[in-house]
């Protein structure tokens, strides 16, 4: 199958096309290079021995998008590209509003005027706000956001089941990830987040690489085990091959479905914090500070519909993530700027 790949040069995007390559699928890579780099073309083709092609163009300029896209003359899409940080949204709603939403709405209008209707979309468990209690069923509750990033993932879930309710023929994943993690085990693509952190593993390893001084624990009195936040870390090639999945379940699959890609077990914060110190040898000085707004104390998948619907499952540990995601970052200290 010929995939189009938005935003396949990012964190997930990347382990995804390398998961879609090892596969024997065709790759185009639709990205503007925005939030990552074109040196992940030559990694992926270090890794794979196949470079995938390259559109280079933002998604918001609809008549170009749509030039490239009838180029390419994908069979799917997997759909990435969109803007992600949590603080950001807030303090710019509706950048991320017109973004998340506009891209979109550029791509499906593309997709229709090219006949194309398979779409595996990056949702995020942050759909299920504070509405359950772990571990999270798909069709739980009402799905609820704390940020605007949040926000546009629950609109754009709504939006694309409205659209494969009102006009059959489509084939759509809405793909739940909870926290991904670690990098491929080459060492030569992982996550290089531009500026200080948001997330924990990313901040652990710039603290274990000597960039940070220590780590910050957000809270240590929440009802948890050892008091500190627990969430289901997944290690990215896991999620990468449940992409692969999910796209070859919707050969079979008609409509819009909702699936969670976890492993379902949570990991606390002081956990992880060993883990990084096993993997890489080096102390994580860290202290306790307040917890952080809009935090919740536990997050975690019940993985039971995509182990039972995509014949998926997460097999990689935190030992494994916490290496992975060591080597690359002991290999690559400033990311793909070396
Ligand atoms: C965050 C986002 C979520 C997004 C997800 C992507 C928030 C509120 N939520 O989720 O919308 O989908 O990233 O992976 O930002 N922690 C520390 N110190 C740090 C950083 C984090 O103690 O410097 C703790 C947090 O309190 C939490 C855990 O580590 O308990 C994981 O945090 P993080 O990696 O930011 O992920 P989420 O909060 O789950």
């Amino acid at each position: 199958m010929h995939v189009l790949v938005t935003g396949g040069a990012g964190f997930i995007g990347s382990h995804t096309v390398v998961s879609l390559l090892e596969r024997g699928h065709r790759v185009t890579i639709a990205d503007d290079f925005d939030n990552s780099s074109p040196k992940v073309l030559d990694r992926i083709e270090a890794i794979t021995g196949i470079r995938p092609e390259l559109a280079e163009v933002d998604l918001l300029d609809e008549a170009a998008f749509d030039a490239a896209f009838a180029a390419a003359k994908p069979d799917a899409v997997i759909h990435f590209a969109g803007l992600k940080a949590v603080g950001e949204s807030a303090a710019d709603p509706l950048r991320y509003y017109a973004h998340n939403l506009g891209s979109t709405f550029s791509l499906l209008r593309a997709m229709k005027r090219h006949d194309v209707s398979t779409l595996v979309f990056s949702s995020s468990a942050t759909v299920y706000g504070d509405v359950q209690q772990p571990p999270y069923t798909e069709d739980g509750g009402r799905l609820d956001a704390t940020n605007p990033y949040g926000m546009t993932k629950v609109m754009l879930e709504r939006i694309l089941r409205d659209i494969a309710g009102a006009e059959s023929g489509w084939h759509i994943a809405l793909l739940r990830y909870f926290n991904p993690i670690g990098a491929h085990e080459s060492g030569l693509i992982g996550e290089d987040p531009s500026g200080i952190p948001n997330n924990l593993a990313p901040y652990i390893l710039q603290v274990a690489v000597g960039r940070l001084p220590r780590l910050s624990v957000f809270g240590d009195d929440y009802p948890t085990a050892d008091g500190t936040g627990e969430r289901d870390y997944i290690h990215v090639v896991d999620l990468a091959e449940g992409h692969v999945a999910a796209l070859e379940k919707l050969a079979t699959t008609e409509g819009a479905r909702a699936w969670n890609l976890g492993t379902g077990t949570p990991t606390s914060v002081l956990q992880m914090i060993a883990a990084f110190e096993e993997a890489s040898g080096r102390p994580i000085p860290y202290s306790v500070g307040p917890r952080r707004a809009g935090d919740l104390p536990q997050s975690w998948a019940d993985t039971g519909r995509a182990e039972a619907e995509l014949g998926w499952k997460a097999t990689r540990d935190i030992a494994d993530m916490a290496r992975d995601g060591w080597r690359w970052q002991e290999q690559n200290p400033r990311g793909f700027s070396d």
